[in-house]
């Protein structure tokens, strides 16, 4: 998998891509990330990527040209791939998004700048717009470095263990493709920290008990924090029956 990255802060990724998940990914040549500055795409000897809005208003916008020019120079060989957008008005990222982009062999994000980009470059080169949350970042470099980031640990081989992509919050199961619940809680030692005491269920050495222990808590947390979740989750009857109890439980305690 190749990442295209096209930015006016090529060097706003030195970071990003020299630790963790990023970095072992590139090392081990599972990804590249090659960066293009935009300004190298831009046809004077200043060279300008923004302009003036026409029809008046604030700030400036990103030229078509220059971002017509760059995609077409990354994305030569491989004329079917996608190319992301990243704005505050694209469609929000999620695990499916981000499942359907890990397909690809090559991947272009396009990291818009200023008060926007022409509208042209989302309706005629951009293949995908997308926005990483109902807020607004002053430039998509951030955004495109979230993508990579969520991206790249669906490779295969990237993590060390697969299980773990697929236990965590959103992972959708292997046999749906629907979001998935929260993770579960997880404690470490010490068991008890300033009179605060890990649950016990996780000292006994039970496993049956922990896993239906960690369903529970999952479900529970999913209920509280993101209950819009739950009508696209992939529930078993145990799992709605845990529900209800929850429901139940929290009804009793209004
Ligand atoms: N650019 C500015 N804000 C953004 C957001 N929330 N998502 C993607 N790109 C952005």
């Amino acid at each position: 998998m190749t990442f295209e990255v096209i930015t006016i802060f090529p060097e706003f990724f030195a970071s990003v891509l020299d630790h963790g998940l990023l970095k072992r990914a590139l090392a081990s040549s599972k990804v590249s990330i090659r960066l293009h500055d935009l300004r190298d795409f831009s046809d004077d000897r200043h060279r300008t990527v923004d302009d003036r809005p026409f029809g008046g208003g604030p700030g400036m916008v990103f030229k078509p040209e220059p971002v017509f020019r760059a995609v077409r120079a990354v994305r030569a060989k491989s004329e079917d791939s996608p190319v992301v957008l990243l704005s505050p008005q694209g469609r929000l990222l999620n695990q499916a998004a981000a499942e359907k982009l890990a397909q690809h062999a090559q991947v272009t994000l396009i990291c818009g700048r200023y008060e926007g980009v022409d509208e042209r470059v989302a309706r005629h080169c951009a293949t995908d717009e997308v926005s990483i949350g109902d807020y607004v970042l002053s430039g998509g470099e951030l955004p495109a470095a979230v993508v990579m980031e969520c991206v790249t640990r669906l490779i295969p081989g990237v993590l060390g263990n697969e299980e773990s992509s697929r236990q965590e919050s959103f992972a959708p199961p292997a046999s749906s493709n629907g979001a998935g619940v929260l993770d579960c809680p997880h404690y470490t030692r010490p068991a008890e920290f300033e009179g605060l005491r890990v649950p016990e269920i996780l000292l006994s050495g039970n496993h049956e008990e922990i896993r239906r222990w960690r369903r529970r808590q999952a479900l529970e947390k999913t209920w509280r924090m993101r209950p819009d979740l739950l009508s696209g989750a992939a529930l078993d009857d145990q799992d709605r029956s845990m529900l209800r109890d929850i429901q139940q439980i929290e009804r009793l305690g209004d």
